[in-house]
């Protein structure tokens, strides 16, 4: 295992995990005495609309994966419409490989908790939600505790530390589908209704919980807000670079000697976040990963010096995403890699449009076949024609994901598949898995 070097170890930023290991880092007591609700005290003496300027200067983009900025989404809201406004904090994270929401809530949750409360007190909403997913039990308790902990403090419900502001916060959890993350699915759930993304215009900002003006937002996100209050915009941007500013938690897994979250300046390279980790595995090289979870276009080993920040990553072909990167060895297969996520976007397809529906069960089968040694080299047009109908002619980003994998492991890898073909490797599948794939 290597050890770090000082200048790498000086990139790790802190912030949103810098709690995470002190005792009872959940408990109200511990999150008070280390700066808990302070920003809190601060943001309620503000103007909302100044709050909301702060924001928007700080540059905070979201952190659930598409980067939009954060202040701008607060501004769309309407103010004096006489509608009630909800804030909605997604906490689903089912992105394959992605870890950094769950520890966040599990280890710190009451640094969501005032972030619920200044963001709702600056969008003038006076209900909010936290959509948590099902299977996140441990989570979701300490979530409910540290709510249970805030009202009984007053820092939630009626006059919350006699400012004459009101806020009611409810913690859902879901049934546990990754379709749910997608804020519009996620608002059709939390209302009742099976989740299944909603037609955009109009957008959650106008018509969105209940017809109403809403923000959605990520957990990361919202965590980030009383940091932001209390140190200041410019103390925000003095991390990450000029378009991607602050820290982020980037979550490595995979063939990595030290596997977890490491929150670095935005802009860090994976050279550096492996250094961090220890290196990879003893006997593994790196061959591919993954920058932002599996919806995210495979990187190889030359994009190590590659900023892991929204334009950088872009720049190199992929996306950032949730900044889940999981690390492959040169004992992985791509082609097997790229099927188990096949798999998984084809058991979540939540069935609403044709491309994503058929395309996904297709692309599934195509590649059972190859990895039974039965593939043919028409399939492998068969699959990049068949991404070529889902990308972009999808209904929401789970049937475009859904191609990241395949295509970019075809541009990396395709000597992978052609070895499968031509009876080079070995079959991964064999004869009964193979059921429906002719
Ligand atoms: C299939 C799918 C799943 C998603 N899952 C999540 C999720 O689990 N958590 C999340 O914050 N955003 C998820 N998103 C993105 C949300 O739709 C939305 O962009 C995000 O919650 C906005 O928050 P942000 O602006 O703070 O990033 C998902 C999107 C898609 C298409
Ligand atoms: S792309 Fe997939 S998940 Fe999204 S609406 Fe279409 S079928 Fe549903």
């Amino acid at each position: 295992m290597t050890t770090p070097r000082p200048e790498t170890v000086a990139k790790l930023t802190p912030v949103l995990t810098k709690r995470w290991l002190s005792p009872d880092a959940w408990r109200i007591g511990t999150y008070e005495q280390l700066d808990g609700y302070a920003a809190l005290r601060k943001a309620l003496k503000a103007h909302p609309d100044d709050l909301i300027q702060l924001i928007k200067d700080s540059g905070l983009r979201g952190r659930g994966g598409a980067g939009f900025p954060t202040g701008l989404k607060w501004g769309f809201i309407p103010q004096g419409d006489g509608k009630p406004h909800y804030l909605v904090v997604n906490a689903d994270e089912g992105e394959p490989g992605t870890c950094k929401d769950l520890p966040l809530m599990t280890h710190d949750p009451h640094a969501l908790v005032e972030g619920v409360i200044i963001a709702s007190y600056a969008i003038r909403a006076s209900r909010a939600y936290i959509y948590i997913r099902g299977e996140a039990v441990h989570a979701a308790r300490r979530l409910r505790n540290a709510v249970q902990e805030a009202y009984d403090k007053g820092y939630l419900g009626r006059n919350i530390l006699r400012s004459g502001y009101d806020l009611e916060l409810v913690v859902h959890s879901g049934a546990g589908a990754y379709i749910c993350g997608e804020e519009t699915a996620l608002l059709d759930s939390l209302e009742g209704f099976r989740g299944q993304p909603r037609l955009r215009p109009p957008f959650p900002a106008t018509h969105g919980l209940y017809a109403s003006p809403t923000v959605v937002n990520n957990v990361g996100t919202i965590a980030s807000v009383p940091p932001i209050v209390l140190g200041g915009a410019d103390w925000w941007k003095s991390m990450g670079t000029e378009k991607s500013s602050g820290p982020m938690i980037y979550s490595l897994s995979g063939r990595v000697a030290n596997p977890g979250q490491y929150e670095c300046s935005m802009g860090v390279t994976l050279r550096e976040l492996l250094e961090l980790a220890g290196g990879m595995q003893p006997g593994h090289n790196l061959r591919f990963w993954t920058p932002g979870g599996s919806s995210t276009p495979l990187l190889a080993a030359e994009h190590l010096d590659v900023p892991l920040d929204f334009e950088g990553v872009a720049a190199a072909g992929s996306i950032l995403g949730t900044t889940a990167t999981q690390i492959f060895s040169d004992q992985d297969c791509p082609v097997y890699a790229t099927y188990r996520w096949l798999e998984f976007y084809h058991h979540e397809s939540c069935g609403k449009c044709t491309p994503c529906r058929e395309g996904n069960y297709w692309m599934v089968r195509v590649y059972r076949r190859i990895l039974a040694g039965q593939g043919t080299h028409e399939d492998l047009d068969t699959l990049l024609d068949t991404c070529d109908n889902i990308l972009g002619r999808s209904f929401c980003g789970l049937g475009d994901g859904a191609t990241s994998s395949v295509t970019s492991s075809l541009k990396y890898f395709k000597q992978d598949y052609l070895d499968y073909i031509e009876g080079r490797t070995a079959p991964k599948l064999s004869d009964k898995q193979l059921v429906g794939a002719h």
